[in-house]
């Protein structure tokens, strides 16, 4: 018997969501979306979710389940029940709820049309396809498994604080078409990433990669649109100057040397940024955080060296 308790919610009669307890006898082999259906068609018809294909194709029955973003069709209930036999079901995050589990995706398809989804070749259409060779393919064979779930979108610390972030779906999107032989808009592309919002304001949590049911690993393509950004020259934004002040630290001495990252990150002539870091620099002086101005090597960092040289060969 499991305990499953549910956020609902509906505006038209109630203003604040609660959660309701429904129990259900549940076989072992269920999932969890089969619970919910079994809920609704048994127990209370007017639970509001999405589902279609229940195949772990059509993306649309991705909820938290104790707190993460999972698609309910693809994991069985007994591998999300906790220890007091519970399961608890809550919308989609950082997207408003419509109706119970139903969330409103506006924004994110909003996102995903602002990475402009689709192929921009220079040449006028062939009279058949645009062919593509298997290797050519593999640069991105991984985003196009997205089904568009949202449960990177929902679980994604950054939006939690930034609703200008462009978001890990519309990012593994972008990789799709950066890396896509056929494209020709590549450095218009990565300039457009590398503004606010884009790539650069991606924290490396992984949490998306974690979320994400396919093998689209939001946060890998992220990282790639990085390299091509890099190998393009896009480099004059704090992010990109981050990236290359970060390797060149460690390269030189094994660590980081947080007196210069920092100034290299908003650049050396760019005076309202550095005047920007003068009173968090004051702060860690005077409560003694400050690292040490002689910034030393690591005993090891012929070692580290020695990995960039290999990784550059
Ligand atoms: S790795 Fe980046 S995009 Fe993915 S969840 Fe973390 S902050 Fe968001
Ligand atoms: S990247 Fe993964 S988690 Fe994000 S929308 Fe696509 S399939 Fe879902
Ligand atoms: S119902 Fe289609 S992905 Fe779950």
């Amino acid at each position: 018997m499991i305990t499953f308790k549910i956020k609902r919610y509906n505006p038209e009669k109630q203003a604040e969501p609660y959660f309701e307890e429904f129990q259900l006898d549940v076989q072992d082999d269920l999932t969890l979306l089969d619970c919910m259906n079994e809920i609704k068609w048994t127990l209370d018809g007017s639970l509001t979710y999405r589902m279609s294909c229940r195949s772990a194709i059509c993306g649309s029955c991705a909820v938290k389940a104790n707190g993460h973003a999972i698609l309910a069709c693809q994991r069985q209930v007994r591998h999300l029940v906790k220890d007091d036999d519970t399961i608890v079901l809550e919308p989609l995050g950082n997207m408003k709820p419509i109706k119970d589990l139903a969330v409103d995706f506006k924004p994110f398809w909003e996102k995903i049309d602002k990475v402009k989804p689709y192929l921009q070749p220079k040449q006028k259409a062939p009279e058949k396809e645009r062919i593509q060779s298997p290797e050519q393919f593999k640069f991105i064979d991984d985003s196009s498994t997205c089904i568009m779930c949202g449960a990177c979108y929902s679980d994604c610390d950054v939006l939690e604080v930034d609703d200008n972030f462009l978001g890990p779906a519309a990012l593994a999107k972008a990789q799709r078409f950066v890396q896509d032989s056929r494209d020709e808009k590549t450095l218009e592309r990565v300039k457009e990433l590398s503004k606010p919002g884009g790539i650069w304001d991606c924290t490396h949590c992984a949490e998306c990669v974690e979320r994400c049911p396919k093998p689209a690993r939001p946060f890998d393509r992220i990282k790639e649109i990085m390299t091509v950004a890099l190998e393009q020259g896009v480099t004059n934004n704090n992010g990109a100057r981050h990236a290359l002040s970060f390797a060149k630290s460690v390269k030189s001495s094994g660590r980081l040397n947080e007196n210069i990252i920092p100034v290299e990150s908003v650049g050396f002539f760019n005076f309202k940024g550095l005047f920007d870091l003068l009173p968090v620099g004051l702060r860690m002086f005077f409560k003694g955080k400050n690292p040490p101005i002689l910034h030393k090597s690591i005993d090891e960092v012929e070692d580290v060296k020695r990995i960039y040289r290999e990784l550059n060969e």
